[in-house]
């Protein structure tokens, strides 16, 4: 079942049942101010960070689920309706939702009257512009009311839903004209306020929300003022302040009228809070009076439909211009509207957000991981290659000297987080892998040899480069008996915990130290990874590559022999005989092996052991495939072990504390389903590796919808595996570095167009039906036209290349200077 459509056209996705599975939500802005948006206008606004700058409220697990945001409501002589339906559900006549590259338009029709509210965050731009057009559709003049409703956060997001014995005393507004302002604080410590206006004169007004609802026992579906058809022109006063404004419009038959609604965000420099003058009608309770310059600036710059339109259009054109990047025509549009839009569009959300804040992030748990970080730049680097290397450094910075690295840092400050601290095996390799994929989509050599400071060591001088070798080498210097990295607290699964031993209740997985290894560093030197050691030995050979570009030829060769040692200990003591295991636990016992009850065999470490080629040579990468197909393929992708687990092992931690099916536990973690993906692509099963995108990539889950439950235009994290009651039900969307994955799996290893330190390797992996399909790929200043033909119907192999009609050898396309270029080649 579907709830909608894509228009591929307007790059949009049109939802037209506000009734939606779950709330399909947008996102809004990709700079400073971000704004959550669903499809009846739930959600929420932040700059920067969405815990220390949250601007409006938003209630999280609340019931019904998506409650709060910003919404219209219209009284038409006693018909109470929103454009988006909710929250007072009035069933409409008509309804639409279009979800479009960094805006949201959302319609709805009742009676005869239409409101068409078009929600963006402009370029450049701290505030959220929302444009309503009111249309009287019907024959007769129409006299009716709008109520604007936003909620204001009190800044401090986990402040603001935790210490109501403070917060609750601390709302501050004033009010000037048609705009609200929000100054919570700002008097003492905060230098910032937010703003709500509308650009027209407004009859009325509510700053105070309990006024608003009326009561105690009113809220979004039925506020008082709005029943009664009259605002309360209240003063908040402490307590929990809003902005609200009220409009009579009366409209002949066939008429519209337009009123721009602005809800910005400002900051002024110390000196310049205060303006030393209070106007005339500005209402406030206090002594002094807040420098709105700013605000008047923001204001200005949008408050005509023309400038709206022109602000819009710009966006567009950001969007188009960033989209024409890499587009394909394959001869399956669900591939196209994936790589030509949403998968490019979620690679920049997640770029921007990592994993805070999304309608299963909070925005005030985690900041910026990174590991999370580093894998988004992969899916990103070819958009805003500026901004990834600026990322690149500042992840960098907050790396240690020995290659450890702080695991999350938050946005703002830009520092380690301290709480969750480090020691997660797999953190510096992602490091590798990003620079590596940035230096191939730019040639920047340059960025290596950047000032990068580590965290322990800020004034000191550091080169980007060291960052790698520590990088490399701290896996090498931290080898556990069987010469595999030691797992520490966790790898790239958060939940396999080996030295952990957790039994007490709130213990967290991934920061408590069990005593028992307290004096060996804080986890056990027993406990090893085979993924970390495929992820080695599969990201090795780019810092080997960068090595050698530099002339470091003893240095290279150095590192090369550390790979190969790490995949000669990989075969003799990982390889289970048709599969790899995925670790040895603290007991020395091998995890996900034949030998285990449950819990068998784990996807991670298969895809990157393939791509490393280990034991190729015995066919360990086909019977490993085979396996996969075999043991962790079902219906909706690849679970991410096998036999779930149905009891708690307290020796692997958290991974056994989910009901089978779920997260990590037998869940289909879409992140990892890319890696085989890309390994499938690799061996040159192409059928293989569509066969799994197809299951998981969300176009596809369209028709579905209904069992898939989350957005049918971007991935999710995990969807429920062949073990839980809710198979095939998706969960965590947007925030997910599965966004990144697919992307390089489609774009690299399928339709295999694959930015290389030397040039653009074209090297498909396709389904064999496929008669070819075209790129354009804008790579290094230059624009190349690849047309791929496929008149023998194979999944790979690169039988002829020309670039301008000239033949090449091999299949990397060299970087030509500028200009447009044709390149075509021939599979067989
Ligand atoms: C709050 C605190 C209390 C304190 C009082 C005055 O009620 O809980 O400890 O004495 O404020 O600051
Ligand atoms: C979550 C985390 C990611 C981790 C994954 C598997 O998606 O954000 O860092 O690798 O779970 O545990």
């Amino acid at each position: 079942m579907k709830f909608g459509f894509f228009d591929d056209v307007n790059k949009e996705y049109v939802i037209n049942s506000p009734k939606t599975p779950y709330p399909w939500i947008n996102y809004l802005g990709n700079q400073g101010f971000f704004s959550l948006i669903s499809n009846t206008a739930g959600g929420y606004c932040f700059y920067k960070d969405a815990r220390l700058r949250r601007i409006t409220r938003y209630r999280y697990n609340n019931v019904p689920i998506d409650m709060g945001g910003r919404y219209f409501y219209i009284n038409d002589n006693g018909t109470i309706w929103n454009p988006g339906w909710s929250p007072v559900k009035t069933e409409l006549d008509e309804y639409e939702c279009r979800h479009g590259m960094g805006y949201t338009i959302i319609k709805g029709k009742k009676n005869g009257l239409k409101a068409e509210v078009t929600f963006f965050v402009p370029q450049n731009y701290d505030g959220e512009v929302q444009q309503v057009v009111l249309t009287n559709d019907s024959s007769e003049a129409k006299s009716f009311s709008i109520f604007s409703l936003a909620e204001w956060c009190l800044w401090d997001a986990q402040d603001d839903c935790t210490n109501f014995q403070r917060n609750f005393s601390t709302g501050r507004v004033e009010i000037e004209g048609s705009t609200i302002y929000h100054v919570t604080e700002y008097r003492d410590r905060r230098n910032h306020y937010a703003f709500y206006t509308v650009n027209d004169t407004i009859d009325g007004y509510d700053t105070d929300r309990d006024s608003f609802f009326g009561s105690i026992y009113n809220g979004w579906a039925d506020p008082q003022t709005v029943i009664a058809d009259k605002p309360s022109n209240s003063f908040a006063d402490g307590w929990s302040p809003i902005a609200s404004h009220y409009k009579k419009v009366t409209l002949a038959p066939g008429e519209s009228k337009t009123l721009i609604y602005i809800l910005g965000y400002a900051e002024n420099p110390q000196d310049k809070k205060f303006a030393s003058e209070k106007p005339e009608g500005l209402l406030t309770r206090e002594t002094w009076v807040l420098n709105k310059e700013k605000a008047y600036a923001m204001i200005e710059k949008y408050n005509t439909p023309e400038k709206v339109a022109a602000g819009l259009e710009e966006l567009r054109n950001t969007w188009n211009s960033l989209l024409s990047i890499l587009n394909v025509s394959t001869p399956d549009d669900k591939v196209d509207r994936m790589v030509n839009i949403w998968n490019q569009y979620q690679c920049m959300v997640t770029f921007n957000l990592s994993r805070s804040a999304s309608y299963f992030e909070s925005g005030i748990g985690r900041g910026m991981g990174f590991r999370d970080s580093n894998q988004d730049i992969l899916g990103f680097v070819h958009q805003i290659p500026e901004r990834a290397r600026e990322r690149l450094i500042d992840i960098a910075s907050t790396q240690l000297s020995d290659g450890g690295c702080y695991h999350q840092y938050q946005p703002l400050t830009k520092k380690g987080n301290a709480d969750i601290g480090g020691d997660f095996s797999d953190d510096p390799l992602w490091m590798i892998l990003s620079v590596a994929s940035y230096i191939k989509e730019t040639g920047d050599w340059g960025i290596l040899d950047a000032d990068v400071p580590f965290d322990d060591d800020p004034n000191g001088k550091h080169k980007m480069l060291e960052h790698l070798d520590v990088s490399f080498y701290h896996i090498v210097n931290n080898l556990g008996p069987h010469g595999l990295p030691l797992a520490m607290r966790a790898d790239w699964n958060d939940c396999i915990n080996l030295s952990c031993f957790s039994d007490t209740p709130g213990e967290s997985f991934q920061t408590y130290t069990n005593p028992k290894f307290a004096a060996e560093g804080g986890y056990s030197k027993v406990a090893e990874s085979a993924f970390v050691a495929t992820l080695f030995t599969y990201t090795g050979p780019a810092y080997v590559g960068i090595l050698k570009h530099l002339g470091k030829d003893d240095e290279a060769a150095k590192a090369q022999a550390e790979i190969d040692k790490m995949k000669k200990n990989v075969m003799e003591s990982a390889f289970d005989g048709d599969w790899f295991i995925r670790a040895y636990d603290a007991n020395g016992e091998k995890m996900g092996s034949k030998e285990c009850e449950e819990g068998k065999i784990f996807i991670e470490p298969q895809g990157f052991a393939v791509m490393s080629e280990i034991g190729k040579d015995q066919g360990a990468d086909i019977k490993t495939l085979n396996s996969i197909d075999k043991y962790l393929n079902c219906e909706f992708g690849l679970v991410l072990n096998n036999p779930a687990f149905t009891k708690y092992y307290i020796q692997y931690g958290e991974i056994s504390t989910y009901p089978g099916g779920y997260k990590e536990n037998a869940g289909i973690f879409t992140h990892n389903n890319a890696w085989i993906i890309c390994a499938e692509a690799y061996a040159g099963r192409g059928d293989k590796a569509f066969e799994y995108y197809s299951k998981i990539a969300p176009a596809f889950t369209e028709e579905t919808s209904d069992i898939h439950k989350t957005e049918p235009y971007v991935y999710g994290q995990m969807i429920g595996g062949k073990d839980a009651k809710n198979f095939g039900q998706g969960k965590n969307s947007w925030l997910t570095g599965t966004a990144a994955w697919n992307m390089v799996a489609i774009s690299q290893y399928i339709l295999g167009v694959q930015p290389d330190f030397d040039g653009l390797r074209v090297d498909p992996s396709i389904p064999h039906e496929w008669d070819g399909f075209k790129a354009t790929r804008k790579f290094r200043g230059a624009t190349y036209n690849i047309t791929i033909k496929n008149p023998d119907h194979v999944c790979k192999g690169v039988k002829s290349m020309t670039l301008d009609g000239k033949a090449i050898e091999g299949c990397i396309v060299p970087v030509c200077e500028g200009g447009v270029h044709e390149v075509e080649v021939v599979l067989g």
